[in-house]
């Protein structure tokens, strides 16, 4: 039967923990979660384990990246069924640390990335959200001291900004998009997908059908304004609230006219009900 994780709450002990690894000179992956764990954390796992002989899953619904009025309180909380997913994939430290810990008393300090953070796309809808997640991220950075860490491109622009962060900070680490898995409908696999009921759920998938047309109308050539019009037009129709459907470029996130601009990506945001899903897609 395989192992249980070493699941570690404190600093020092993960400092302990890592410190066999370190002496080894084996190189050490990290993972950064906030549970509620599914194939797409897995995947994430997996392509951990192909880079490095160590991999560290941190588990930490982060307060910071959370509006008062988000759902930070209702966030799914499941512990021991994380932990269970996490023994057969062979994982060899949890790094889970309470909200005390990672922010003790009297932490003052915030960080305030800009560039892909102020694309106006998450930000504009979330304007707390980056600047949480910059934070705790280079602490996860700072406290793991990994080699690699590993974030799923179904967050794209989390994945441009913590990418831009760990540069700017010269972090001597390599971070790396994993593509998206998703369900054989085609909606991307999220821990907030649970929160949907039967019927948004089977509504849900055509946001990224929306996206795979319009990726392939823009390829075919026509204008990417008319394109953007009409996926929104059918977000809108099919009872999504949209955020926005979006064509940027692929690194910096800037908007893009014409496909000679790019590297394209396309990113959506739209609530079904009271959930709030996004999406990307390369073009
Ligand atoms: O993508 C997430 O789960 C979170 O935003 C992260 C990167 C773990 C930071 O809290």
């Amino acid at each position: 039967m395989a192992k249980r994780p070493t699941i570690v709450r404190t600093v020092p002990a993960l400092r302990r923990a890592l410190s066999p690894f370190r002496r080894k000179a084996e190189r050490i992956a990290l993972v950064p979660t906030m549970g509620a764990l599914h194939r797409g954390h897995l995947a994430l796992v997996r392509q951990a384990q192909r880079r490095a002989g160590r991999v560290v899953v941190s588990i930490f619904i982060n307060p910071t990246q959370f509006a008062p009025h988000e759902d930070f309180g209702s966030y799914p909380r499941r512990f021991e069924t994380d932990i269970k997913a996490l023994t057969p994939a062979k994982v060899d430290l949890v790094w889970a640390p309470s909200a005390a810990v990672m922010y003790p008393d009297g932490f003052a300090t915030r960080l305030a990335p800009q560039g892909a953070a102020m694309a106006g796309l998450e930000d504009k809808f979330r304007p707390h959200f980056f600047g949480g997640v910059a934070t705790v991220v280079a602490k996860l950075f700072t406290q793991v001291a990994p080699d690699f860490a590993l974030f799923g491109e179904k967050d794209y622009q989390q994945l441009r900004v913590v990418t831009q962060m760990a540069r700017d900070l010269d972090l001597p680490l390599k971070v790396i998009g994993v593509p998206t898995v998703r369900e054989p409908d085609g909606l991307a696999l999220s821990s907030r997908n649970l929160y949907l009921s039967a019927g948004e759920r089977s509504a849900a998938p055509l946001l990224y059908r929306v996206l795979k047309a319009s990726a392939a109308r823009i390829k075919n050539g026509d204008k990417i304004e008319a394109v953007l019009d009409i996926g929104r037009r059918e977000i809108d129709l099919a009872g999504f609230a949209l955020d926005y459907l979006e064509a940027r470029h692929a690194l910096t996130l800037a908007p893009i006219a014409a496909r000679k601009d790019g590297p394209i990506r396309l990113l959506v945001a739209a609530k079904i009900g009271k959930t709030r899903l996004i999406d990307n897609l390369g073009v």
